[in-house]
């Protein structure tokens, strides 16, 4: 989403065939209570026919140099969200926003919100659009059956990093078959699966991991760079040189975050033309009918839910995730406020560190350990807690603190790089260095409000602004072109 547009809508999830645009949630720039009602083919408006154009054309941090831009305006104006995707659509939709010349927008328009008399009052021109733009999506000129290559660990960031890509081809027309690299030994097994699946390119999700699977088989494939090859694999000779080749072959790599891509071509510079940046779209899936009550009891909680501060950690039990960093000072803080537990939730990824873990849980009082859940329960979890602690030493991006970030859940993180380019300290989160550190902010967080709803509403519109799901699924559907035809252009 644009930053400085000023003009942003948000719609209310499918009822039916009605999408209503209303104001988001922040009252910025100017509203207007446009209904558009799609009827069959047709566009009914209560007011002009005004372009909502999704995925916005500001720039953003995230963007590649000029030219590089992978994001070229979409070429037909695209519906809010379409019954006709098939991928399944994060609840709560988005928010779109009229298209602005660069600047036009921050010119606040005289008069109060609301009033049909949009054109007038709106400083940029909203560009027209006709019915049939707003129904024709998505456009699949021809979809290819496309093999997307990730390491699939379930509940892990990667899995559903994939699930959501995959959304995104598949509502462009494509086909994916999803594989678990994991489940390759050598490039023979994946020319056979390749042949077998009749597959005409490919994507794969982690250079090393993935990517290296896919060389020689003469299909064109892309590359998205998993958290550990720039920061972990890349420092392995071997490692390098194979991930090198690789991206000599890929068509196209894409980054989570512009370091990431500062570092890649650092280690690989013959890549340099071809690294795009696109932060992780977060999209959140509450489950409806989740109960917490339920929940709490799992946990062995047996306080009424109203009067508990639940710190939810959400972790793979890994040694590098270190989940055990603030056990010691949560607990001694627990003794002196029953109120307060921390809840690890997450997957025994490392089965000799988990025993570890469960026996140092089972001696500290108010912390509790529950296995992995549904991403929906999850979701629901983070939404019901008091706050999400991300306390990894592990560098990457952590798909959870934006979850709860969109979730409007305030966040308390460790400082380091890979939180510190999410969470800046006491506007969109809490940065802490030390585990006493966490207690001081989590008992300042407990005891203002105040500060609480500052953090949650600036989290939600960092998540809106930088890492829009609609914005993702634009630039994958864009890149995924570069892989149309056997020969490179
Ligand atoms: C949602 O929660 C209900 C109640 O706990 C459960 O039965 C159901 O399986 C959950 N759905 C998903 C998709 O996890
Ligand atoms: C919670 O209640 C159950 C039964 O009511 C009891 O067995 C358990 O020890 C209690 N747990 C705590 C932490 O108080
Ligand atoms: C915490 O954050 C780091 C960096 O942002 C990330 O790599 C890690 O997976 C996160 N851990 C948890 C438990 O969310």
């Amino acid at each position: 989403m644009g930053k400085d547009c000023g003009h942003r809508w948000s719609w209310a999830p499918w009822e039916g065939r009605v999408i209503r645009a209303g104001p988001g949630p922040r009252g910025k720039g100017q509203w207007s209570a446009l209904v558009l009602v799609l009827v069959e083919r047709t566009v009914v408006t209560a007011g002009p026919v005004v372009l909502v154009q999704v995925g916005a054309d500001c720039s953003y941090p995230g963007d590649g140099p000029p030219g590089a831009h992978p994001r070229r305006p979409a070429p037909r104006a695209r519906a809010a969200r379409s019954p006709r995707f098939q991928s399944p659509s994060p609840p709560g939709a988005g928010t779109c926003e009229f298209r602005c010349g660069l600047g036009e927008g921050r010119a606040r328009p005289p008069g109060g919100a609301g009033g049909t008399d949009l054109a007038a009052r709106l400083p940029c021109q909203p560009r027209l659009c006709r019915p049939w733009d707003l129904v024709n999506v998505p456009d699949s000129g021809g979809g290819m059956r496309l093999l997307l290559l990730a390491v699939l660990r379930p509940h892990t960031g990667n899995a559903v990093t994939a699930q959501r890509v995959r959304a995104h081809l598949e509502a462009a027309g494509h086909v994916c078959v999803l594989k678990d690299a994991f489940d390759f030994g050598s490039p023979s097994e994946i020319a056979n699966l390749i042949l077998a699946e009749n597959c005409e390119a490919a994507l794969a999700l982690h250079l090393y991991r993935a990517g290296r699977l896919l060389q020689g088989h003469r299909i064109p494939f892309g590359i998205i760079f998993g958290g550990t090859d720039v920061n972990e694999d890349a420092k392995q000779k071997e490692k390098n040189t194979v991930m090198g080749r690789v991206l000599e072959e890929a068509r196209f790599a894409v980054a989570f975050t512009e370091s990431m891509k500062e570092m890649a071509q650092v280690q690989w510079p013959h890549a340099k033309g071809k690294i795009y940046v696109q932060s992780q779209g977060i999209a959140t899936t509450p489950n409806a009918t989740f109960n917490w009550n339920t929940f709490l009891q799992r946990s062995e909680i047996n306080q009424s839910a109203d009067n508990l501060h639940i710190f939810l950690l959400i972790c793979g039990l890994r040694q590098v995730k270190d989940p055990l960093y603030l056990v010691g000072a949560f607990s001694e803080w627990h003794q002196d406020e029953p109120s307060v537990y921390l809840v690890i939730v997450g997957p025994e990824v490392d089965p000799v560190f988990t025993r570890e873990v469960k026996a140092k849980v089972k001696r500290a009082a108010g912390v509790r350990l529950i296995g992995e859940m549904p991403q929906g329960d999850l979701h629901a979890a983070v939404k019901n807690c008091f706050a999400v602690v991300n306390s990894s030493v592990s560098e990457g991006m952590s798909a959870a603190i934006l979850e709860a970030m969109d979730l409007e859940v305030p966040v308390l993180a460790r400082n380091i790089p890979g939180n510190a380019a999410v969470v800046r300290h006491e506007v969109t989160g809490l940065l802490f260095s030390t585990p006493q550190e966490f207690v001081h902010l989590a008992k300042r967080l407990v005891s203002d409000p105040a500060l609480e709803k500052e953090i949650v509403t600036n989290g939600k519109a960092y998540v809106r602004m930088y890492h829009s799901w609609q914005v993702e699924r634009d630039t994958y559907q864009q890149l995924i072109r570069k892989l149309e035809g056997s020969s490179e252009d």
